[in-house]
């Protein structure tokens, strides 16, 4: 798949360390930045990364900021975008069999790279369940972003 990537100046550091293991896993990847320590605001990259995902552009898109809820609250707010904030493996995969997440959020301050890089394998390689039930509550999901 084609995966967007992007963080704010709290999860550079860690983007830039999932990005040899998302390609190792056998995806490309979209570094959309930021790429230093210095200052920046994590709705303009949320934007970035979800815009990329709901153009067609990357398949999924994985947004890191200090605590993972300030980029997760943004790309949330681009209509088509689905992003679930995860702590674990067990999230990461159920995001993606009940929410069919086309986003993951991260916080580089809450989880260390090891567990960071098993939430990206399970995100990366867990395909929606389809069922019916979930199918009905992502379709209101987008009915309530319609009505907005
Ligand atoms: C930046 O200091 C910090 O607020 C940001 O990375 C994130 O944690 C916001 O939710």
């Amino acid at each position: 798949m084609k995966i967007a990537i992007a963080a704010d100046h709290g999860g550079y550091r860690l983007k830039d360390e999932l990005i040899p293991y998302i390609e190792g896993l056998g995806h490309s990847v979209k570094d959309l930045g930021t790429n230093s320590a210095d200052s920046v605001d994590y709705p303009d990259y949320a934007a970035a990364c979800a815009r990329a995902v709901v153009s067609g552009e990357a398949d999924r898109g994985i947004v890191i900021c200090g605590t993972g809820i300030g980029i997760s609250i943004a790309a949330n707010k681009i209509k088509g975008v689905r992003c679930g904030l995860c702590t674990d493996p067990v999230m990461a995969r159920l995001t993606r069999e009940h929410n069919d997440a086309n986003m993951l959020a991260m916080g580089a301050r809450i989880i260390g790279d090891e567990l960071a890089r098993g939430i990206v394998k399970a995100f990366l390689e867990t395909e929606f369940s389809n069922g019916q039930r979930h199918i009905n509550r992502i379709n209101k999901i987008t009915a309530l972003e319609e009505a907005e």
